[in-house]
């Protein structure tokens, strides 16, 4: 049995090796340390899908696709606006899933509709979170431009201004940090949905729903509630102390794969160090801090921070707001969840585990009214 499927080698895969040990990151053969800050997501999302990086027409040609399918189905749009004080992670997966409706063809599984579907999603994923945003806010959606790539068109949908340079640059590299990484829970969820021949959109559905929770995505917002709580670096020592006595589990750090710590975070660390204003730097500090006293008690365990200790200070310095935070991960990370469900299409088997069954036999059923 295993437990977690903790070791279980579900499937042969191109897409990305993620060397728990070294602490490198491979997307199809690159590492993600010679990508960030080079490459792009669009680009990135050609070579996941393709396992080959673009000449420039075909990039050119992908971007192209994306910026002209960001604009919403207007019952997409009515059903973001209507739920717009709902949980972002619950209107992303109920937006994911809306999106069939307007599709004639929801159902093509071919490689060419996997790729069109996909974009088609990938391309509105944001246009979803930065609507959600501003109706929120009270504030009019900003309609999406063509003329500004993937990462910064996203930032200037949320804040109604094209982003400098510099912050459409760190948004890029989140997306790219965050697009992929192996076999983790929610991208397994994808794979199981397409492994039964579901449409794209029920893969991706899935995939935003597992991606959720706190042990996956959602650490990005409790780290943000830890930050708050220890509210100071000074403060550290002793919150990291009581949670290690209570047994707690500190968010941002542990990982079932790494056993050094998280490659990404020297990138997004990078980018606050550069971009911070005070407020930022305070949770930056903090979360060192805390960083600190972890791997000073329980490095030796194997226990190190991973990338969610950083992004969420990241995305403030990008203004995004924290209940926002898991949603942008899953504007990222589509990438590799439809890298997979492409992947796992080419050469289809149904994923169908066993469970070891622990309960009693032959147990004699009595009518509600005998019991
Ligand atoms: N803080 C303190 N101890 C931790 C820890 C953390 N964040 N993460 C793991 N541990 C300890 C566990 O208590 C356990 O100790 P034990 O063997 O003495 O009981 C041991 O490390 C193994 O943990 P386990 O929960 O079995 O590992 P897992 O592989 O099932 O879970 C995570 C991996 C990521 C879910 C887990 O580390 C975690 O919950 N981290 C916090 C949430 C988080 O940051 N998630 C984002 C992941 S990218």
């Amino acid at each position: 049995m295993h437990k977690g499927l903790e070791g279980v080698v579900v499937d042969e895969s191109r897409i990305c090796e993620v060397d728990g040990e070294s602490g490198d990151i491979w997307y199809a053969g690159y590492n993600v340390d010679d990508l960030v800050g080079r490459s792009s997501y669009e680009e990135l999302l050609y070579l996941l899908w393709n396992d080959q990086l673009p000449m420039e027409d075909e990039l050119n040609e992908l971007e192209e696709d994306l910026s002209t399918s960001r604009e919403l189905p207007s019952d997409v749009e009515a059903l973001v606006d209507s739920q717009a004080d709902a949980g972002p992670m619950d209107v992303m997966r109920t937006a994911v899933s809306a999106l069939a409706a307007s599709d004639d063809d929801a159902n093509d599984i071919s490689r060419e509709g996997l790729v069109e579907k996909s974009t088609g999603v990938i391309a509105k994923m944001p246009t979803v979170l930065a609507r959600q945003h501003r109706r929120r806010e009270g504030l009019e959606p900003v309609a999406p431009r063509e003329d500004l790539g993937h990462a910064a068109n996203f930032l200037y949908m949320l804040h109604g201004e094209e982003p400098t340079e510099r912050e459409a640059r760190a948004m890029d590299d989140t997306l790219i940090l965050y697009a992929e990484h192996g076999m983790n829970a929610s991208t397994f969820s994808s794979v199981v949905t397409a492994s039964t021949e579901a449409n794209v959109y029920s893969s991706l559905t899935s995939a935003v729903g597992t991606l959720q929770g706190p042990l996956h995505g959602g650490a990005t917002e409790t780290v943000v509630e830890m930050l708050e709580e220890v509210g100071s670096a000074d403060r550290a020592e002793s919150w990291v102390e009581e949670k290690i006595d209570n047994r707690e589990k500190i968010p941002g750090f542990g990982h079932r794969v790494y056993e050094v710590p998280d490659p990404r975070c020297r990138h997004f660390a990078a980018h606050i160090d550069e971009l911070a204003d005070d407020e930022a730097r305070t949770w930056y500090d903090t979360a060192n801090a805390v960083r600190e006293e972890v791997e000073a008690r329980l490095g030796e365990k194997g226990i190190y921070p991973n990338t969610d200790l950083y992004s969420g200070t990241l995305y403030r310095v990008l203004e995004v707001p924290p209940a926002f935070y898991t949603a942008v991960f899953a504007v990222s990370r589509v990438a590799g969840w439809s890298a997979h469900v492409m992947e796992q299409l080419e050469d289809n088997r149904i994923m169908r585990p066993r469970v070891k069954y622990v309960g009693e036999k032959n147990r004699e059923y009595v009518a509600v009214d005998e019991r």
